[in-house]
């Protein structure tokens, strides 16, 4: 083992409560396989997405720690990653994750409208969980639909021209969704679904 490697494992804090099945871990080697020797970290992307969609829906530190520790990389380049880009959530989410872009183009066509709009109809403003779980509300840069605007993504989902009545249709349709399973009964796989 090189020194850095080991300078790495010094800092990298173990919680045996957090761990992939065998399963995961094998497709997890077959995704570092795609990337040249010593260049595990460019596996970080898509192996956060695994995390996330199979350690509970969310990213804590001691998720992002074990995967530092897969990859060999120290956890502070895990941190940046993960909380860099919008799709990875640090902090437990609800069902629904509506993330609606606040750049120029649709601020302009609307956006903050829309998001003061489901911050009102929601209860809960940017960044908060409503109390049954069931919506996030998140306000993100352009999410690469800028001829749509104003545009919101609702976990995988993109609504795009969005007006106030789209919105209520929207909520009213993932509400009543919902209704067929309890939010806390579902896992993050079918959240996705
Ligand atoms: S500015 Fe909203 S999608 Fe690009």
């Amino acid at each position: 083992m090189s020194d850095k490697q080991f300078k790495h494992k010094l800092y990298v804090k173990k919680n045996n409560d957090v761990a992939f099945t065998a399963s995961t871990l094998e497709k997890i080697q077959t995704i570092i396989s795609h990337y040249p020797n010593g260049q595990q970290k460019s596996a970080l992307i898509p192996v956060l997405h695994i995390a996330q969609e199979e350690l509970g829906g969310s990213l804590n530190v001691d998720i992002m720690d074990y995967v530092a520790g897969l990859l060999d990389i120290t956890p502070i380049e895990v941190y940046e990653v993960a909380t860099f880009y919008s799709q990875f959530y640090i902090d437990p989410v609800g069902k629904y994750v509506i993330e609606v872009c606040q750049t120029g183009p649709c601020a302009i066509c609307g956006g903050e409208d829309m998001i003061q709009y489901l911050e009102e109809k929601l209860q809960i403003k940017v960044g908060e969980t409503t109390d049954d779980k069931l919506f996030s509300l998140k306000a993100v840069e352009c999410l690469g639909a800028c001829g749509s605007a104003p545009v919101m993504q609702v976990n995988t989902e993109f609504h795009e021209f969005l007006n106030l009545q789209k919105i209520d249709e929207i909520i009213a349709k993932l509400r009543s969704e919902s209704e067929l399973k309890k939010p806390e009964e579902l896992t993050w796989k079918e959240r996705l679904s």
